[in-house]
C-alpha cells in the first residue's frame, strides 16, 4: 500500500521572518532558505515583494533570491502585492508568486490600503501576466476564520473568495487563520464551504498558533480531505497588521505529527530543528515549537 502523504509549504522565509524587529542579515536569511531546502521541503516561500515601508524585514528579497544557491525540484515562490511586485519578482527569477486578499475589507485595507474587490483589480495584470509567462499564481485569503477588527467571518464568505482567486487563475488557495483563533470547528465548517463549492482539492490550511490550536486545526483540515499545509519553521511568524496574530504553526510540529501517523512530508524533522536553531543568534531569542523541544531532548538523551 503506498503510504498517504501531504505537502507542506515552507513560509518561515516570509510569514516566519517578517514580524521580526531585528534585522536579519541577508546571508543569515540565504543560509536559512538553503537549509529547509536540504532538509527536504520542496516548496518554499522564500521572499515578499512587497513595500520596504510596510515590512522593512522583507526589503532586501532581491538579494536573498539573487543570493540563493537553489536546490533542484524545489519550488522558491514569493507574495507579490501588486504588478510592481511581480516585475521585481520575475527579475529575480522565482518561480512561483502569491498574491494575497482576505474574507474582511477591514483587515484588507490596513494590511494593503485595498479592500477585496479593489485587492481583485490589482491582481487581474498581475495572474494575466504570470499565465503568459508560464508562472503558477497561488492565492491567499486571510483572516478566513477570525478578523482581529470584524470578528467572526462567515465560512461562506472566505469560501467565496477563495473561489474568486481560483476563477481569476491561481491553482492553489491557502486559507488564513490570520491571527490563530479558529478551533477545529471552525476548520471543518470553513471545509464544508469549500466543499459545497467544488474546490476542497485545490485549498491549503494556513494556521497561525497564537492559541496552540494550530496541530490541532491541521489535524481537522487533513481529517476533511486537506493534503497541502503551510508551516514555518521554528514557528515564527505573525502578520504586522494583525494585532494579536502570533506565529505559524511551526513545521517541526508538522513534521512530528505526520511521521507519527505515517504520512510522508520528505522533510527531516532533525535538519528543520537546526535550520530554525540557526537563527537564533540574529533574532535574539529560542524558536522552536513542542516537537523541537522534544526531539532536542530526545537528542540529549540519545548523547546526541
Ligand atoms: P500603497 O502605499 O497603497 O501603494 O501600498 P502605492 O502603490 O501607493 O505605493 C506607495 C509606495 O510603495 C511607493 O513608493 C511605491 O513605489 C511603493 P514611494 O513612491 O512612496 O517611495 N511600492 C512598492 N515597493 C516595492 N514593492 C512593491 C511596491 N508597491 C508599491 N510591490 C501595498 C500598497 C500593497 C504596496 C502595501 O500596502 C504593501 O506592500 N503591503 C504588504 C503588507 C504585507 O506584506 N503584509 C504581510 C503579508 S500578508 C500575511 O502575512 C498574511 C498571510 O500570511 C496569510 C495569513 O496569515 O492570513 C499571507
Ligand atoms: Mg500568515
Amino acid at each position: 500500500m503506498t503510504r498517504p502523504e501531504v505537502s507542506l509549504v515552507e513560509v518561515g522565509p516570509r510569514d516566519g521572518l517578517q514580524n521580526e524587529k531585528t534585522p536579519i542579515p541577508t546571508g543569515a536569511k540565504v543560509r536559512f532558505i538553503e537549509a529547509l531546502a536540504a532538509a527536504g521541503h520542496r516548496r518554499i516561500e522564500a521572499a515578499a515583494f512587497v513595500s520596504p515601508k510596510a515590512v522593512p524585514q522583507l526589503a532586501d528579497a532581491t538579494a536573498v533570491m539573487m543570493g540563493l544557491s537553489r536546490a533542484d525540484g524545489v519550488v522558491y515562490s514569493a507574495l507579490v502585492p501588486n504588478e510592481k511586485g511581480y516585475e521585481a519578482a520575475r527579475a529575480a527569477d522565482v518561480d512561483e508568486v502569491a498574491v494575497f486578499t482576505a474574507a474582511s475589507d477591514t483587515f484588507n485595507l490596513r494590511n494593503t490600503h485595498a479592500t477585496i474587490d479593489a485587492s481583485f483589480e490589482r491582481f487581474a495584470p498581475v495572474v494575466a501576466q504570470a499565465v503568459r509567462d508560464g508562472v503558477r499564481v497561488r492565492g491567499y485569503v486571510s483572516t478566513a476564520v477570525v478578523c482581529p477588527f470584524e470578528g467572526p467571518i462567515a465560512p461562506e464568505r472566505a469560501a467565496g473568495v477563495a473561489e474568486r482567486l481560483l476563477d481569476l487563475g491561481c491553482f492553489e488557495v491557502s486559507l488564513g487563520d490570520t491571527i490563530g483563533k479558529a478551533v477545529p470547528p471552525d476548520v471543518v465548517r470553513l471545509l464544508d464551504a469549500c466543499r459545497a463549492r467544488g474546490i476542497l482539492d485545490r485549498v491549503a490550511g494556513h494556521f497561525h498558533d497564537t492559541w496552540g490550536f494550530g496541530v490541532a486545526n491541521v489535524m481537522a483540515a487533513f481529517d476533511a480531505g486537506v493534503r497541502v499545509f503551510d508551516a514555518s519553521a521554528g514557528g515564527l511568524g505573525g502578520c504586522p497588521y494583525a494585532p494579536g496574530a502570533g506565529g505559524n504553526v511551526a513545521t517541526e510540529d508538522l513534521v512530528a505529527l505526520f511521521d507519527a501517523l505515517g504520512v510522508r512530508t520528505g522533510v527531516d524533522l532533525g535538519a528543520v530543528v537546526s535550520a530554525a536553531e540557526a537563527l537564533e543568534t540574529h533574532i535574539g531569542r529560542s524558536v522552536g515549537g513542542r516537537a523541537a523541544a522534544a526531539w532536542k531532548a530526545a537528542c540529549r538523551r540519545d548523547g546526541g
